[in-house]
């Protein structure tokens, strides 16, 4: 592993979250379901964005969904890149994958051509950032949505308190050993646990509240803002780009 690499730039990390991690979160299926009726609600997808879009699991499922839009992923991470270009070959032509850190405004410069987008999502990537640059990104986005476009969140936030943090992570636990079990591995919860908590990315979560992002979210100009769906630290939150003052 390259130094200056964070955690998520590594094989090892992105073979870890692809085989166990992505794949244990609760709920994950209605999660997509309820982006898709968002999506769908709000009208055409020609044109979309997904940041962070490790090995393109948002994005598929808006193809399948509508296999027709042209779509632009972006993820900083060079193995998570690949994996989209796997994961999503048998898809339409449409596709670019752009390596970008979100963590400046830069990203933007090799988008810009491919803007506006009627939808932007990002699953699990915008907490890596801190509070101040998220909010930057939202007010990106917003600046990159069509009117009328829908930007959706589907996000690790924080706890309101460690009790419920403590819920999740057993919520979690349960979640990695079920699919052990599912797999026919013999890892036991216990082990599953130990790993879970000492997991090399945790370090690099900067976790805020569905509250605090979805304020900012109205204070930037989105309508429509809500938590559409969560289960304890998981949210599924965005707004639509407004069609009119
Ligand atoms: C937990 S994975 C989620 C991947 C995918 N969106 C999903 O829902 O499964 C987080 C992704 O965000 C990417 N990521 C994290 N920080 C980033 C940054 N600063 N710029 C670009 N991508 C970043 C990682 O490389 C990784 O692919």
């Amino acid at each position: 592993m390259c130094t200056k690499d964070k955690a998520w730039q590594t094989q090892l990390l992105t073979d870890k979250y692809l085989d166990g991690v992505r794949g244990a979160i609760p709920l994950a299926s209605e999660q997509l379901d309820i982006m898709l009726t968002a999506i769908s609600m709000n009208g055409k997808v020609d044109n979309f964005l997904d940041l962070g879009c490790g090995s393109g699991i948002l994005s598929a499922a808006i193809l399948d969904r509508f296999p027709d839009a042209v779509g632009t992923l972006v993820d900083f991470s060079e193995p998570m890149l690949n994996a989209a270009q796997d994961h999503l070959s048998g898809y339409n032509k449409h596709l670019q994958l752009y390596k970008a850190d979100l963590a400046s405004a830069s990203w933007l410069d090799l988008v810009r051509d491919r803007a506006p987008f009627d939808v932007i999502v990002s699953g699990y990537a915008i907490h890596h950032l801190t509070d101040n640059r998220k909010r930057e990104l939202y007010e990106e986005i917003h600046g990159h949505l069509t009117v009328g476009g829908i930007f959706i969140n589907v996000e690790h936030v924080s706890s309101s308190t460690p009790w419920v943090e403590s819920l999740f992570e057993r919520t979690f636990v349960d979640g990695l050993h079920s699919r052990e079990r599912n797999k026919g591995g013999s890892r036991t919860r216990e082990a599953l646990a130990k790993e879970y908590y000492h997991r090399e990315d945790k370090k690099e979560n900067i976790l805020a509240s569905v509250e605090n992002q979805c304020q900012w979210l109205g204070e930037i100009g989105y309508e429509d803002v809500d938590c559409y769906f969560k289960i304890l630290e998981l949210a599924v939150f965005g707004g639509r780009k407004k069609t009119a003052n």
